[in-house]
């Protein structure tokens, strides 16, 4: 079991590492994310924006990892938690309150779902997002390592403690 999860360790920090540098690969040929397209209705179709407020918006996962998988994503382009800093913890709040909010309008009581962010290098889209997914129990071995509370994601009252902590 042990050696089982190391592998799988290293797999998805090889996995990880592959999808980070192309999609650095595809940002630097079009100069474009796409999540910053779907914040703000320049692609379409989907997503389907579940939720739209004038900071963020919500939408389901393309490669689900439970029943219920949903990104929220903040319109101003950040590649990641690292970018942000004390004066973002309020936009941070309103987007896991209103993530928190979406669960349970699907039914979903947020203290059993999992929600928060990977971490560089271990995001696969560089724009910051937040992930709410449950039953934890629909969730393949792999992704419960890759969402696992770790140095590569962090559930998101750590992530907010820890922008408290940051330099303005
Ligand atoms: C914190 O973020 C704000 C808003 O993006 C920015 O103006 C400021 O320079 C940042 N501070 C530091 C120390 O990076
Ligand atoms: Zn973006
Ligand atoms: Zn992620």
């Amino acid at each position: 079991m042990y050696i089982a999860g190391l592998a799988g360790l290293g797999l998805i920090v090889l996995v990880s590492i592959y999808k980070c540098t192309s999609g650095e690969a595809r940002l630097a040929e079009s100069e474009q994310c796409f999540f910053c397209d779907f914040a703000h209705r320049r692609q379409g179709p989907p997503p389907i924006l579940e939720v739209e407020t004038d900071e963020y918006v919500i939408f389901k996962d393309k490669y689900p990892a439970a029943r219920h998988h949903y990104l929220a994503i903040p319109k101003e382009h950040f590649d990641s938690l690292k970018a942000l800093n004390k004066s973002h913890v309020g936009l941070v709040r309103r987007m896991e309150q209103g993530m928190m909010e979406f669960l349970r309008s699907q039914n979903v009581n947020p203290k059993e779902a999992i929600v928060g962010f990977h971490l560089p290098p271990f995001i696969s889209v560089r724009h910051l997002h937040l992930h709410g997914i449950f039953p934890p129990a629909d969730m393949s071995f792999g992704n419960k390592i890759s969402f696992m509370p770790s140095f590569w994601f962090k559930k998101s009252n750590d992530a907010i403690r820890d922008l408290e902590d940051r330099e303005l």
